[in-house]
């Protein structure tokens, strides 16, 4: 819940974000497609200065209305810099305004992979940079995994309160690998519609950082989808390297309010896995004797970790064709990160699988190592 006690997550405030146009912004998000076609950055000062409301408006706005009002001033800003410029220092404006709207919302100040998905229209009012039918794969492929990260990350808070000995924990886990698959569907669908030049070339530029107070704030692209968290729950609170955790921390900010407390209450305490692995002890036999349902329970983790391992691979698949040293126009992602943690990331979410290996040649999870990317 953010400070005004207003989930914006929830579906039927998605919804209402989607259909709000404070700024009257509609006709202006249309013209930004073509001014952004030819690289007219006066056009686009010029349409974001007319658009920006006074602080006063914003103080009658709702909630909903205050993440609608940013979805649409960050286009026109990430617009700008696209072609060049650090856009706030020409509209100036702007800041105090996106600093309230960022405030009222309990999130950053400036749009995020919420704004740029979820909470803008689909059909004739939707915002895009390009109006390439390729973008809008792309901001359809996010739209249609978060609400079952949603789902899924409120099962891995049952989850990691959860005892793993317990019959109901293979259920609950079954149930969040059914969420986590959408994250495949939605690598697929980009596979087969997106190609890594229009990327590259095109959509890439729109997500760079911009800066805003002082402060530097990476753009709204979908490494910003939270599934790192699923991790942090499952095994990487403890099973992580530095460079992963560092990523981790700077992509949290960018998060729901929510998503962000439940990151404070899975950093510094047993991950999943690791409680796993505790409860098998020395003596596997003896542990499954015990309590049977433990082999269900890592059987289930390990079917998790693997369609999170085909999601990665398959992803890592289209990010390493559209950064081929050939191709790109950034050597890094814009989210700061490198292909090559895209890598590590992998061989991570791996290696937690292999925990979840019952010991012994009857091994419970043992098609966690044949996991296929
Ligand atoms: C053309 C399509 C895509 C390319 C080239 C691409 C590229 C990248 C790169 C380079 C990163 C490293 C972090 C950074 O950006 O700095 C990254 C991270 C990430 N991307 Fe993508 N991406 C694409 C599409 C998607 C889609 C459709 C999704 C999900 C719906 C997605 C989800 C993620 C996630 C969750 C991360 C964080 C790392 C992880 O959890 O494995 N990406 N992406």
């Amino acid at each position: 819940m953010t400070r005004t006690g207003v989930d914006l997550g929830s579906s039927p405030r998605t919804a209402v974000i989607r259909e709000l146009d404070p700024l009257a912004a509609d006709g202006p998000c249309l013209g930004m497609r073509r001014h952004n076609d030819r690289a007219d950055v006066p056009a686009l000062v010029a349409a974001v200065r007319r658009l920006v409301p006074s602080l006063d408006d914003v103080a009658g706005y709702s909630v909903e209305a205050c993440a609608a009002a940013m979805r649409d001033l960050g286009m026109f800003l990430g617009s700008i810099k696209r072609h060049g410029p650090e856009p706030l220092p020409l509209v100036p404006e702007a800041v105090p305004v996106l600093l309230e709207l960022g405030r009222r919302t309990d999130m950053v100040p400036r749009d995020t992979v919420h704004h740029y998905t979820t909470w803008n229209p689909v059909g004739g009012r939707q915002r895009m940079y390009t109006g390439d039918i390729q973008e809008a794969y792309l901001q359809e492929s996010v739209r249609m995994v978060f609400p079952h990260l949603r789902e899924g990350l409120e099962l891995c808070e049952r989850l990691s309160g959860a005892d793993v000995a317990d019959p109901k924990f293979a259920v609950l886990t079954e149930e969040l690998t059914a969420h986590v698959e959408t994250m495949v569907s939605s690598i697929d669908m980009v596979v087969a519609n997106v190609s890594p030049e229009f990327f590259a070339r095109v959509l890439r530029s729109y997500f760079e950082e911009i800066t805003v107070d002082g402060r530097v704030l990476l753009g709204p692209a979908a490494a910003q989808v939270p599934l790192w968290l699923v991790d942090q729950a499952i095994w990487a609170a403890d099973n992580s390297e530095p460079q992963y955790e560092e990523f981790l921390r700077d992509s949290v900010p960018y998060s729901l309010p929510r998503w962000r407390e439940l990151y404070g209450r899975w950093t510094g305490v047993p991950s999943v896995v690791t409680r796993l692995v505790e409860a098998y002890g020395p003596d596997p036999d003896c542990a499954e004797r015990r309590a049977p349902a433990l082999r269900q329970s890592a059987e289930e983790l390990a079917r998790l970790l693997r369609v999170i391992v085909v999601f990665r691979g398959r992803h890592l698949g289209i990010a390493r064709k559209a950064y081929d040293a050939d191709l790109r126009l950034y050597p890094v992602g814009s989210g700061g990160a490198s292909v090559d943690l895209l890598r590590q990331i992998i061989d991570l979410t791996r290696a937690g699988a292999a925990l979840t290996r019952r010991p012994g040649p009857a091994g419970a999870a043992a098609g966690a190592e044949r996991t296929s990317a």
